[in-house]
């Protein structure tokens, strides 16, 4: 027996941003809280088009940019705030993974009439039904605009931050607005690491106990998508400059041919990143996902290492620690990252591993700087990760304790 419930509607294109007014106001909305971050993704031109939409449309919208990365319960508590002050009656998210996150956990608090913090960590389940919630991605990554999950950081009263997953069926968005346009500014080092996220994502959701055929048909496509275009989709173009720079991921790559032929296929390149990301995010709501996540939790939390980027690094160590297990889905994997058939699971891995270093991925945390004093609490964090049981394997706390050694200073072949 297996289920499968992903009631999102999604939009998808060139452009598609411009629905987002006339669908608000099928759905009734008069007034609008948007949540964003707070530094690019306000002042671009997509989220200028957003409000100039709704200002057209007569819905009224009050903006919220006070999301960082992985936020903070705190942040989902003040957004309710303003969202209950101003008597909005829909809720955008706009941005990555943080802001669609963020606004996930202010429709759920707005629902239940309580803080977000009693339902984070505690067990507790949601209940009551949310505002209307509408996700639209600028990144290629985290799938959050499909899921029923949202990540929230818990500070305690010593300062200690810890992420936690939560997950409710009223955490799926009502709409998911994909507009690959609106992902052609991401800096090469944003597209790598959130192209891994989504890759982490088909894979893991891909080899979980929990995995469903029709489950494995989004996480494949997705893998597929991601091994034809995620390099491609690394490169700059013709008018951004020469990278970021930010771990080294793209290095100043151009796009090639003349300037717009460049730009068409980044598009293209990033559009099939667009919809591999929105796929996985299918997958991982149905299967779960596994212990490339136990990890980059804390290792994000602990170590501040953006999300995308701990599950690139950690990703090609877990899977070849899968292979007795999972050998036959490795496989399966590797196939549709290379489009080579009859790829063995041994060589699926190194294909993870040489696509991440292809596109700037440190080769263990070493290298990405997490300092080895943080070994043991990262250690404590992902034993006690609450997808634990999906992994294909039931490793042992001694099993993943090597893990995380190799992690730190390991490498897997290319
Ligand atoms: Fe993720």
């Amino acid at each position: 027996m297996h289920e499968f419930y992903s009631p999102t509607k999604i939009i998808f294109g060139e452009g598609c941003a411009s629905e987002t007014a006339p669908r608000l106001r099928e759905m009734g909305a008069t007034k609008v809280l948007i949540v964003t971050g707070k530094s690019s993704t306000a002042s671009s031109e997509g989220f200028r088009d957003l409000c100039k939409g709704l200002d057209a449309a007569g819905i009224q919208w009050v903006h919220f940019a006070e999301v960082s990365a992985d936020p903070e319960t705190s942040t989902v508590d003040k957004g309710a705030e303003v969202c209950r002050a101003n008597d909005c009656n829909a809720i955008i998210g706009f941005g990555g993974g943080s802001p669609i996150d963020c606004a996930k956990g202010i429709a759920a608090s707005i629902g239940e009439g309580r803080p977000i913090r009693d339902f984070v960590g505690t067990g507790l389940a949601f209940t009551k039904p949310v505002p209307p919630l509408v996700a639209i991605p600028t990144t290629a990554g985290t799938g959050t605009e499909v899921t029923n999950a949202a990540v929230f950081t818990i500070v305690d009263e010593h300062g200690h931050r810890s992420k936690k997953g939560t997950s409710s069926q009223f955490y799926f968005p009502r709409l998911a607005i994909v507009d690959p346009l609106l992902h052609m500014s991401m800096p090469p080092s944003l597209t790598a690491a959130t192209g891994m996220d989504a890759l982490t994502h088909a894979i893991e959701a891909f080899v979980s106990r929990f995995h469903t055929p029709v489950s494995d048909m989004y996480c494949l496509e997705a893998v597929r998508r991601i091994g034809r275009s995620l390099r491609a989709a690394c490169r700059v173009g013709s008018d951004s400059g020469t990278g970021d720079g930010a771990f080294g991921a793209g290095r100043g790559l151009k796009a090639s041919g003349s300037s717009s032929s460049g730009d068409r296929a980044l598009l293209e390149a990033r559009s099939d990143m667009a919809l591999a990301a929105t796929l996985a995010g299918v997958g991982l709501s149905q299967a779960g996902l596994g212990m490339v996540h136990g990890f980059a939790h804390p290792v994000g939390a602990m170590a501040g290492l953006a999300h995308g980027l701990a599950n690139a690094i950690l990703l090609p160590f877990v899977m070849e620690a899968l292979i007795p297990d999972a050998g036959e889905r490795l496989s399966a994997i590797g196939e549709a990252l290379t489009g080579k058939r009859g790829t063995r699971a041994q060589e699926a891995v190194r294909a993870i591993a040489r696509l991440g270093r292809d596109i700037g991925i440190p080769e263990n945390l070493e290298a990405a700087n997490v300092p080895e004093a943080f070994f043991e609490e990262i250690l404590a964090d992902a034993l006690s990760y609450r997808r634990r049981k999906a992994s294909p394997r039931a490793f042992t706390d001694d099993e993943l304790r090597g893990l995380l050694a190799r992690m730190y200073s390991g490498k897997v072949e290319a």
